[in-house]
């Protein structure tokens, strides 16, 4: 599709500093070899990366998909590392314009990383002038207005485009094939997560426990974004309460004193199954109903807690709605509802 060109620099949308400021920090790995976790992603791109290089092109453009805070745009910082090349920073909200992105576009150089986060929530028209500038690394842009109107096409260099989403179902399939590789992240294994504590704590120059960096893990739901978080409120408690060492007694402190119980849920987790279970009768809800009912917004649920809840086995998506499993009311420590049919077999009425 060829776009109007609106003169307008994307300097507002692009972050060129990558993370400088973000709440991470510098605790983001830079090279594929400090990564922990997430092994079949890494070996995965190790072989692209070294087969793009081997061959002095870019990389294929990769798509990367899973929940938040399991480092997407840490990846995309590593990818642009691996390659020596240049990262610049984006999310689709962020491009408004098809203008904004041909602007971003033209200003890359050769093997270039662009990074989208949030890629699914780009605009029909802005995902159009991605077409052709992933396909044929070109822009089409139309000059002047009416019947005077004329295209021209500007040759891109070849870039690499990392587009990121939480929600890979809300991509559309032709975006989708312009992809080279789709690539999920999960949530970390527990090792993994002591792991990136232990790494964490380093970095930061904070002296933790064994067990310690364990329980920060273990309560950290598998995202490395909760661990660095919960591992800076630990630090907090151990420069105010303690030592400045994050101990086994520090680190259990800090985490009652957070509300967070034994599997990692904190108070809107907690809310979540409850309201299911006291409002709405163990579900089915919908999740629009269920996120007013918790005051939180739909895309919050969906992304940020839901993804949680059903890896515990306590929320089932069902096509009529969500429903709380009886996993959720063990831990909340309630009866599960008797099953339909034993209801009526107490009337002696044969359901089954
Ligand atoms: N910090 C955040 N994510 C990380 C990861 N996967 N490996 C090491 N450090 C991290």
């Amino acid at each position: 599709m060829a776009i109007e060109f609106d003169d307008q620099l994307g300097e507002r949308i692009v972050d060129t500093t990558a993370h400088a400021d973000d709440e991470q920090g510098t605790l983001r790995p830079r090279k594929l070899d400090e990564y922990i976790g997430q092994e079949r992603v890494k070996e995965n791109l190790r072989v692209f990366i070294e087969a793009a290089k081997l061959r002095g092109e870019s990389l294929d453009h990769v798509l990367l998909s899973g929940p938040p805070g399991l480092g997407k745009t840490t990846l995309a910082g590593v990818v642009a590392h691996e390659m020596g090349a240049n990262i610049r920073v984006t999310s689709g909200p962020a491009i408004a314009k098809a203008g904004d992105l041909a602007a971003l576009l033209t200003t890359l150089a050769e093997h270039d990383i662009l990074f989208i986060d949030e890629i699914h929530r780009l605009s029909a028209v802005v995902e159009e002038v991605l077409y052709p500038a992933m396909g044929d690394y070109a822009v089409d842009i139309v000059l002047g207005k009416g019947p005077a109107a004329r295209t021209m096409r500007i040759n891109l260099p070849q870039f690499t485009l990392v587009g990121a989403t939480t929600r890979l179902a809300l991509l559309t399939g032709p975006l989708r094939d312009r992809f080279g590789s789709v690539l999920r992240l999960d949530f970390y294994s527990d090792a993994a997560m002591e792991e990136i504590v232990t790494r964490s704590a380093g970095v930061l120059g904070v002296p933790i426990s064994l067990e310690g960096a364990r329980a920060l893990a273990v309560r950290a739901r598998g995202t490395p974004r909760v661990a660095n978080r919960l591992l800076r409120r630990a630090r907090d408690f151990a420069e105010v309460r303690g030592e400045g060492a994050i101990t086994d007694d520090i680190a259990a402190d800090a985490l009652a004193m957070l509300d967070i119980d034994e599997l990692g849920l904190d108070d809107v987790d907690r809310r979540i199954l409850q309201v299911i279970v006291e409002k709405f009768g163990g579900g089915p809800v919908g999740v629009d109903t269920l996120a007013a009912a918790i005051s939180e917004e739909t895309d919050t649920v969906m992304d940020v807690y839901e993804p949680y809840l059903i890896k515990l086995g306590f929320l089932q998506r069902t096509p009529r709605g969500r429903m709380a499993t009886e996993g959720a009311y063990a831990h909340l420590g309630l009866e599960p509802p008797m099953p339909a049919a034993q209801q009526w077999a107490l009337f002696g009425v044969d359901r089954e």
